[in-house]
């Protein structure tokens, strides 16, 4: 009887799992690492497991850059997040409207006087993502067939640091152009980290409207179209260009010639003429 009984007490001891002691005070956070987007409200967990005193002490402490602040304290918030949190039972924080200067370490820290483990921290770290704007793009305005060029996108607000992606005549230009029937005689290549598209040798039907979009998990933004155009190098042109050039001087000479061998012979008669 009193073994059954035993077994009984054994079986429920074990069918609770941890049984929360009452000796201290234990902290718990549903998320280490939190993300969230700028202009987004967060809530950052400090949750009690086990306490027995009836009035902690309850803290926030921002860190960043090493330097820890205080953005709960007194039962206030105070500091960076002043009218922009709430405390929210039992000790969570709540962010109304987070910006980029809100990524930093967050600790909790509960002193628990009647308890035998009197205190307790816990570290969050909160990364605000930010959407990227308009990136800056640079593409050259007239390339000749052959040569090599380089397309360069740039944007710096967004965080994580973008992705870049471009686009020619508004169809997204694959990263490997090998793997598209239509790009496969093309020979850019394309580095998604730093927004550069780079043609080894430029085609003719590389010309057109080009683009360039920065995006990463906020969001995604990008430059307005501009126009590539492509020349071929004109061997005739070129000829008959200097040919032509050449003709010129030819007759210019000539005739500065013709007429300084007239002037020469002819002072007198120019005279006359004045
Ligand atoms: C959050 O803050 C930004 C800038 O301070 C503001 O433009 C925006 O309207 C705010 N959003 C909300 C939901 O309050
Ligand atoms: C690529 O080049 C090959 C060989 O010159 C040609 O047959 C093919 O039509 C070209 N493909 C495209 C999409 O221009």
């Amino acid at each position: 009887m009193a073994f059954a009984r035993l077994v009984a007490c054994f079986v429920l001891y074990s069918s609770l799992g941890h049984i929360p002691s009452s000796l201290g005070v234990i902290l718990r956070t549903t998320d280490k690492i939190v993300w969230a987007n700028e202009f987004e409200p967060i809530e950052l967990t400090c949750l009690i497991e086990s306490i027995s005193t009836n009035n902690p002490r309850i803290e926030w402490k921002k860190i960043k850059n090493g330097v820890p602040s205080y953005v709960y304290f007194q039962n206030k918030i105070a500091g960076d997040l002043e009218h922009r949190a709430q405390l929210r039972e039992p000790a969570n924080i709540l962010i109304f409207n987070t910006t980029r200067s809100d990524t930093a370490e967050y600790r909790c820290e509960v002193a628990a006087i009647d308890d035998q483990r009197d205190f307790d921290e816990i570290l969050i770290s909160l990364a605000v993502r930010v959407k990227p704007v308009v990136p800056r793009c640079y593409v050259p305005e007239a390339v000749t067939v052959g040569t090599s060029t380089e397309l360069r996108c740039l944007e710096n607000e967004g965080f994580p640091a973008p992705h870049y992606r471009w686009f020619h005549n508004n169809e997204e230009l694959p990263q490997d152009p090998k793997n598209s029937p239509k790009f496969v005689n093309s020979s850019y290549s394309i580095n998604p980290d730093t927004g550069s598209l780079k043609f080894r040798r430029v085609r003719k039907d590389d010309a057109g409207e080009y683009y360039c979009q920065a995006m990463n998990d906020a969001g995604h933004a990008q430059c307005p179209e501009q126009t590539m155009e492509v020349y071929d190098i004109d061997i005739l042109g070129i000829f008959l260009k200097s040919f032509g050039a050449l003709l010129v001087f030819f007759c210019l000479a000539a005739s500065i010639c013709h007429s300084c061998k007239r002037g020469c012979f002819s002072k007198k008669g120019h005279n006359e003429n004045k």
